[in-house]
């Protein structure tokens, strides 16, 4: 290839991959690892097979940002092969701690699969931020209680209380149920174990990457395989949340109320940005079992948009960052059309009786979110190309996802779209999912009746 092609190849793929949801440019990406804001850049690590579209063992890509939305690729921070991770080094998290940034994962080795896999807890340490050094194994197999399997035992989420590390690790029972566990450390390096911190198991066969939020007294957990509510997650995997109080002596976590994180098709492992105070949040926008359309140009997985988190009277309200400019304004009376493929539409609305939009027209195609009985209807089933999963419902399986409406005399909806992906905001509620219509189809219809509605369209600042 001459340089003119090389840059032609390279302008195309740039065309094909998301412009502003963190991808792994090649490859296979799953949960996002090791948020944490280090020497003045967001730093993002994410589960990450280079060498092929599906899932294989485990790196830890990683990306940064000044401004949560432009992202640089960084070499791959962590690869399989080390003392404990020979087979992969799976989710995990990270902390700003002596002047250096420590990321503790999950080694993994198959040893033949079953019964002899071994998850252990493993540490790695950087000056930069960007090149690691492996410590190995800090929380082994002899670690975990004996009712529990060190065939699953993984995710640490590591964070800090009152002058000592803690550290939450998912863990299975013998009766295959999932359980959260809490250690302690002086150091990062010499750990013991705490409790059983929530004291009930998992709705599915196991927890995964859990997060711990002090400042909300929140625990956000996936559950694996939960029986589908048509209430709650539908998703084949589940991302839920406690409320509640830790004790950090017992290791106990007593849970007020719970919910789900997001009501979408396409949700799961997130994780709090470390090293700030805002609580910023980013999650997998896709989901385990399903078939992944943007493989055929190459990649296949992305992460969500960014989102601003805080808890008002024991609700949680999420909100987009993205760094966006004004380019479109006005006011509707019932009907508007536009066109986006890439950005960010407001919809700020008084007396909202009825909405429905269309989004990403053209030929047959179209999605459409549309307020039914009190609820947001997402519905991709005419979205583009097909999207098979393993859901069992007849909602998810018709392609439509609902999210409760707020109500009330004013109402503002956000929605995020890039060329997969729609992430719709209202009520400090949100949906998330992935879309893959053709890229020519870029319209957009609103049918709204309100007293008053006002539509602002912005373009996504790219640097
Ligand atoms: C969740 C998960 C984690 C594990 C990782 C492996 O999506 O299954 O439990 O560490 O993915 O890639």
């Amino acid at each position: 290839m001459n340089d003119q092609d090389c840059k032609k190849a390279y302008s195309e793929q740039q065309d094909t991959l998301p412009a502003f949801h963190i991808t792994g440019e090649k490859g296979w990406i799953n949960d996002p690892n090791g948020l944490v804001f280090f020497k003045g850049e967001y730093h993002v690590f994410f589960q990450y097979h280079p060498f092929s579209t599906v899932w294989g063992p485990m790196h830890w890509g990683h990306v940064v940002s000044a401004d949560l939305t432009n992202w640089r690729y960084l070499p791959i921070a962590l690869a399989p092969g080390g003392n404990g991770d020979k087979d992969g080094c799976f989710s995990g998290t990270a902390i700003c701690a002596f002047g250096k940034l420590y990321l503790m994962y999950t080694g993994f080795e198959e040893n033949g699969g079953g019964d002899n896999i071994r998850q252990v807890q493993c540490l790695a340490e950087s000056d930069d931020g960007i090149t690691f050094k492996k410590h190995g194994v800090v929380i082994g197999s002899d670690q975990l209680p004996e009712e529990y399997l060190p065939c699953d035992f993984r995710d640490p989420h590591v964070f800090c209380h009152d002058g000592k590390f803690y550290c939450l690790v998912a863990a299975k029972t013998k009766e295959h149920k999932g359980r959260l566990l809490l250690y302690r450390s002086p150091d990062l390096f010499k750990w013991e174990f705490v409790g059983d911190t929530l004291g009930f198991d998992s709705e599915g066969i196991m927890f995964e990457c859990p997060d711990f939020v002090e400042q909300f007294g929140m625990i956000a957990v996936c559950d694996q395989l939960p029986p589908p509510k048509e209430d709650g997650c539908l998703n084949v995997h589940s991302t839920r949340y406690f409320l509640g109080k830790m004790d950090f002596a017992s290791g106990k976590f007593e849970v007020k109320s719970e919910g789900i994180l997001d009501y979408g098709f396409d949700y799961y492992a997130p994780q709090c940005f470390a090293g700030i105070d805002e609580k910023i949040f980013i999650g997998w926008l896709n989901m385990w079992d399903r078939n992944v359309p943007s493989a055929k140009y190459g990649f296949a997985g992305m992460l969500t948009v960014p989102r601003k988190m805080t808890v008002e009277n024991g609700k949680v309200i999420q909100t987009p960052v993205v760094n966006k400019r004004e380019v479109f304004k006005t006011s509707v009376d019932k009907n508007l059309t536009d066109k986006a493929v890439i950005g960010v539409i407001e919809i700020d609305a008084d007396g909202l009786e009825s909405f429905e939009l269309k989004l990403r027209v053209g030929g047959e195609n179209f999605t459409s979110i549309k307020l039914e009985n009190g609820f947001w209807k997402f519905d991709r089933s005419k979205s583009g190309e097909e999207i098979r999963g393993a859901e069992k419902d007849g909602l998810s399986l018709s392609g439509v996802r609902k999210m409760p409406f707020s109500g009330g005399k004013n109402t503002k909806i956000t929605i995020v779209l890039d060329r997969y992906s729609v992430e719709f905001f209202e009520g400090g509620n949100v949906m998330s999912s992935t879309i893959y219509p053709p890229e020519n189809a870029d319209k957009i219809a609103l049918f709204i009746e309100a007293e008053k509605c006002v539509y602002t369209r912005y373009d996504v600042v790219k640097q």
